[in-house]
C-alpha cells in the first residue's frame, strides 16, 4: 500500500492534505508536535513529530525505518508565521531539511516530497545578503544548514531558503520529485479568517504536486498547478 506522512498534519492545509490523500487510498501517516489532540481520520495513523526538534525527527526516522516503512509521499507542510526568527527558521527550514535527509532512504522510486512555501518566498523580496547566498550557483544542502542556524532575517526569508532546498534536494535526490508550492492565503489558524481562499483551495495546491506523475516536473516553485518565478 502507498503511503504519505504529512507534518502538522493535525489542523489547518495539513490536515486537508491528509484527508485528500486518505481518500485518494493513501495510507496517511499524520506527522504531530501532540499526539493526544490530533483528529481520528480514516485510514492514518498518528506519528509524534516535532519539525523544530532533531531528536524528534531521528526517532521517527528510526521508528519508521524499524517498521520497514516505505514513503511514496512526504509533505513538509508544518510552518510558524509569527515566530521569533530562530523558531521560524527552525520549523520552516532547518526541519524539512532534516526531516527529508533522514526519511530520503525510506522513499520509494518516484516519491513525492513537498514543500510547503509561501508567495512571501520570493527571491526579489528579501534582503539582499539572503537572496545572493541562495542564488549562489555553488550552494549546498549544508550551506542551507549553516544558514538556518544564522537565522537571517524572518518568515519570508525563510521560504526563500525552503525554496532553494527544493531545488537542490531534487539535484540529491533525482528518482524523486521534489516540488515548492505556494498555497496562497489561506483562512486557517495563521491566514485568519480574511483570507481569501478556503482550506481546500490552499490544500488543493499542495496535492496537485503530491500527485505528480513520475515524469513530472521536479525541483520548480508551483501555485495551483502554475510554475511560478522564484
Ligand atoms: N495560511 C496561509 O495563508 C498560508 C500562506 C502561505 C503559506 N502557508 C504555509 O502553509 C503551511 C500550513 O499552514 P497553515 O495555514 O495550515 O497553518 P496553521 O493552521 O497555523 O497550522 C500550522 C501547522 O504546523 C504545525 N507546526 C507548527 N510548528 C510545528 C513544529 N515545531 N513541529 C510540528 N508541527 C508544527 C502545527 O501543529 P500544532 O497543531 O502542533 O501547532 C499545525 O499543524 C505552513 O508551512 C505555512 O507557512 C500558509
Amino acid at each position: 500500500m502507498a503511503t504519505a506522512l504529512i507534518t502538522g498534519g493535525g489542523r489547518g492545509i495539513g490536515l486537508e492534505v491528509a484527508r485528500e490523500l486518505a481518500r485518494d487510498g493513501y495510507d496517511v501517516l499524520l506527522g504531530v508536535r501532540d499526539p493526544r489532540r490530533a483528529p481520528s481520520l480514516p485510514r492514518s495513523r498518528v506519528e509524534q513529530l516535532d519539525v523544530g526538534a532533531p531528536e524528534s525527527i531521528a526517532a521517527l526516522g528510526k521508528r519508521l525505518a524499524g517498521r520497514g516503512e516505505r514513503l511514496d509521499v512526504l509533505v513538509n507542510n508544518a510552518g510558524v508565521y509569527r515566530s521569533p526568527p530562530r523558531e521560524t527558521w527552525d520549523v520552516n527550514v532547518r526541519g524539512p531539511l532534516l526531516l527529508t535527509r533522514e526519511l530520503a532512504p525510506l522513499l520509494a522510486p518516484g516519491a513525492r516530497v513537498v514543500m510547503v512555501s509561501s508567495g512571501l518566498g520570493s527571491l526579489s523580496g528579501q534582503p539582499e545578503t539572503v537572496a545572493r547566498r541562495l542564488r549562489d550557483p555553488a550552494l549546498t544542502v549544508d550551506d542551507v544548514l549553516r544558514l538556518s542556524e544564522a537565522a537571517p532575517d524572518g518568515y519570508g526569508a525563510s521560504k526563500a531558503a525552503l525554496n532553494a532546498l527544493t531545488r537542490l534536494f531534487a539535484r540529491e535526490l533525482p528518482d524523486a520529485r521534489v516540488n515548492s508550492v505556494d498555497p496562497g492565503w489561506v483562512r486557517t489558524e495563521m491566514g485568519g479568517q480574511g483570507a481569501p481562499r478556503s482550506v481546500e483551495q490552499g490544500a488543493a495546491s499542495v496535492l496537485w504536486a503530491a500527485r505528480v506523475p513520475p515524469d513530472g516536473p521536479t525541483g520548480a516553485w508551483f501555485r495551483d498547478g502554475k510554475p511560478i518565478p522564484w
